[in-house]
């Protein structure tokens, strides 16, 4: 054979080992036995030896890397590959919209637009092109540093080895590796005829392929890829999330389809309904809708929270179920001493997330669902952090299962647990000497609707509180002045830098100035949520008539025990609770303290109360046309009316939108007024 015919039949014995891979992997319908296939390779391998000038980089010899690997090096992400926040609900979606405008500071009128993308239940990880052509591949790991996958990324045919010569020289590509259902279920079938084990799920079929050690094994595993972020880049090559699709796609990437651009929340909850009813008929699964601030601009500047990007966020759908074990019951303590018993599970993937917890809620729940360790339980992941127990397996109880003897102790504490009458709940009445107690306490005061504390999460809490250096929540305030003297400065701890320390001290002094509402909330006084915070805070005004109110009103026979009933909502259970908190000299000297170092702003009434609106109820119903329910309901509480969500005799206007329903039928029937969209925005016009 001359050189050039060595060449010609190199080339066409790449080209059908490619041809025969392709319908293998992704068709699951070979044409050849594996003996005859594995005598193409064999040929392949034998001609690349004696003349490895003809390899050309797309050999089936370099795609399905036949190296087999020795644990997965670690490679560090530029830029960090954070997970999503959740909501699970319209008006979470709405919060969602409402804290990003707040953010970007956008006036009422101006739009946001969010990108709606299909949510893929698959395995996260990053690809990098330099010059064009294919570095590496690596995997979430923990957002910061991955395991570098690259030989088994390659052996996915979806996923393009070179870009077109337009592509930046540095590009990230970040998206989903996913396994369709049927070639999920053919790959089931396949292993139950060799007698191994299953995969419980695409995703979990997808995640095992591609942290295989052994890349030829990881080649015979159909998988695929969907684009749909970037991470580094050399140079910009978009403005928008919908831009970046197009531009993924030119290079030769799938993206999730269809995409659903959007500024109001009708339209979003109509592409909800629509993707939730089209998923059944999808060839791969998907766990919920992502919601992208569209304007890249917009998206930097929003930047990250945590953990999570502030520009997006998952709509989660509703639950879904599994069956597993429950291996033990423990009692957790929360900040006002409730017994919260939680299940262990034997760990199980539902809806795409491993669940080895589930609440049980209280005692009576346990014996209502008769519960008992070692039982198989129907286990079910809603809009909960925490699943939920549904139902015993009756069938498969274990004869030798025993009822669960709830403590009478706090099991932190050792003090009596006791449970009124006619309360769900058991609590530790250890109170202040609870340590259970004071670390959830802290995580409350920090938490979103409080202090609001970036970069004081849960953890570090419990750690922090472990160690000593955070007690109450004035050593919060106080820990950057006495970081040098700690005997472990920050900076110093693992996962810690000079950075991230910076960045703690910097969330903390931002927070010092608060308003009342909030301070009063972050107090954690039991029965005391945000409304009702937000009432004292209106009724009261300032810190030190309200403590002044309190430690009066311990004497019922006063006026002042009298006029804090006569706030909306607070009967004698609330005025109990809150009367119990200002009269222990603990709290006090605590906010003694924290008044010293915050600066806990009065309550101002920032809504208006001269416009044609305020004081006025109104209910939107039906599709706004010129803007969304959001900036409809925040536009007219700003000027002082109140909104509510179903229509009464006390309501003041309805105003409908196009298609509105009963809510109109209803105003008519009760004799309220009702006014269309275009005379709402009329009655408003001037008032800003
Ligand atoms: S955008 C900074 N879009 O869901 C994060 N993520 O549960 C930007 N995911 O970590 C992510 N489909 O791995 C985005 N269409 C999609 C997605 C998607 C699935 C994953 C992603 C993320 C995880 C959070």
């Amino acid at each position: 054979m001359t050189q050039s015919d060595i060449h010609k039949h190199y080339q066409n014995l790449v080209s059908t080992i490619k041809h025969h891979d392709q319908r293998y992997h992704q068709n699951d319908d070979p044409e050849i036995s594996d003996a005859e296939y594995d005598l193409l390779r064999r040929e392949l391998d034998e001609i690349e030896a004696q003349h490895p000038e003809l390899i050309v980089k797309d050999s089936p010899s370099q795609l399905v890397g036949a190296k087999t690997l020795k644990g997965f090096k670690k490679i560090k992400h530029q830029v960090p590959m954070l997970s999503l926040s959740n909501v699970f609900s319209e008006d979470d979606v709405v919060d969602f919209m409402e804290r990003v405008r707040r953010f970007l500071n956008l006036l009422e009128l101006e739009p946001l637009e969010l990108l709606a993308e299909q949510k893929i239940d698959g395995l996260s990880c990053s690809l990098r092109y330099e010059g064009g052509r294919f570095i590496h591949a690596v995997t979430r790991g923990d957002g910061y540093e991955g395991e570098d996958i690259t030989e088994n990324i390659k052996t996915i045919t979806d996923i393009p080895m070179t870009l077109p010569s337009d592509a930046p020289d540095v590009l990230e590509v970040r998206g989903e590796v996913y396994m369709r259902r049927d070639e999920f279920e053919a790959l089931n079938a396949r292993l139950e005829n060799e007698g191994k084990k299953l995969f419980a799920n695409p995703r979990n079929a997808a995640a095992g392929s591609v942290r295989q050690l052994d890349s030829n094994i990881t080649a015979q595993r159909p998988l695929h890829f969907f684009g749909y972020a970037l991470g580094e880049i050399s140079h910009p090559i978009a403005d928008t999330q919908l831009k970046i699709r197009d531009v993924l796609r030119a290079f030769g990437f799938q993206t999730p389809e269809p995409d659903f651009v959007t500024d109001n929340i009708d339209g979003i909850m109509q592409n909800y309904e629509a993707v939730l009813k089209s998923r059944p008929d999808l060839n791969y699964e998907i766990d919920g809708i992502v919601y992208k601030v569209n304007r890249l601009d917009y998206q930097e500047r929003l930047g990250f929270v945590s953990r999570s990007p502030r520009w997006a966020t998952a709509h989660k759908f509703p639950a879904e179920q599994a069956v597993t074990i429950i291996r033990d019951i423990d009692i957790q303590v929360g900040r006002t001493g409730a017994l919260t018993p939680v299940a262990r599970l034997e760990p199980i993937t539902v809806g795409g997330v491993v669940v080895s917890n589930a609440t049980l809620h209280n005692e009576d729940e346990i014996q209502r669902k008769d519960i008992r360790v070692g039982d198989h339980v129907v286990i079910q992941r809603a809009g909960d952090v925490i699943p939920q127990v549904v139902s015993v397996v009756m069938d498969k109880r274990d004869e030798a299962a025993v009822e669960f003897v709830y403590p009478t102790h706090c099991p932190r504490c050792g003090s009596v647990a006791i449970r009124e009458e006619g309360e769900a709940v058991r609590r530790c009445t250890g109170g202040l000497i609870c340590p259970a107690q004071a670390v959830e306490r802290l995580k409350h005061f920090v938490s979103r609707n409080a202090f609001d504390i970036e970069g004081l999460g849960a953890k570090i809490i419990e750690q922090f509180f472990e160690e000593g250096i955070l007690k109450t929540p004035v050593d919060i305030f106080t820990l950057e002045e006495r970081n040098t003297d700690l005997e472990q400065p920050i900076e110093t701890r693992e996962g810690w830098g000079d950075l991230s320390a910076r960045n703690l001290f910097q969330a903390i002094n931002e927070r010092r100035q608060i308003s009342f509402e909030r301070f009063l909330y972050a107090l954690g006084i039991r029965q005391v949520g945000i409304a009702t915070a937000k009432r004292l805070a209106s009724h009261y005004l300032s810190l030190s008539s309200l403590k002044e109110a309190i430690c009066n009103a311990r004497d019922h026979e006063t006026t002042a025990y009298q006029d804090l009933l006569s706030i909306e909502d607070i009967g004698p259970s609330v005025a109990n609770d809150l009367i119990g908190f200002f009269v222990e000299e603990h709290n006090l000297e605590i906010l003694d303290q924290l008044s010293g170092i915050l600066d806990i702003q009065d309550f101002v009434n920032n809504s208006l109360n001269d416009t044609p609106v305020s004081g006025k109820t109104v209910v939107f119903t039906g599709t706004l046309t010129t803007m969304g329910r959001a900036e409809a309901k925040a536009k007219a509480e700003k000027l002082g009316a109140k909104v509510s969500g179903s229509v009464s005799a006390k309501t003041d206007y309805v105003v409908a939108g196009e298609n509105a329903g009963s809510k109109l039928t209803k105003a008519r029937d009760l004799g309220v007024q009702t006014l269309s969209e275009q005379e709402w925005n009329q009655l408003l016009d001037g008032h800003h």
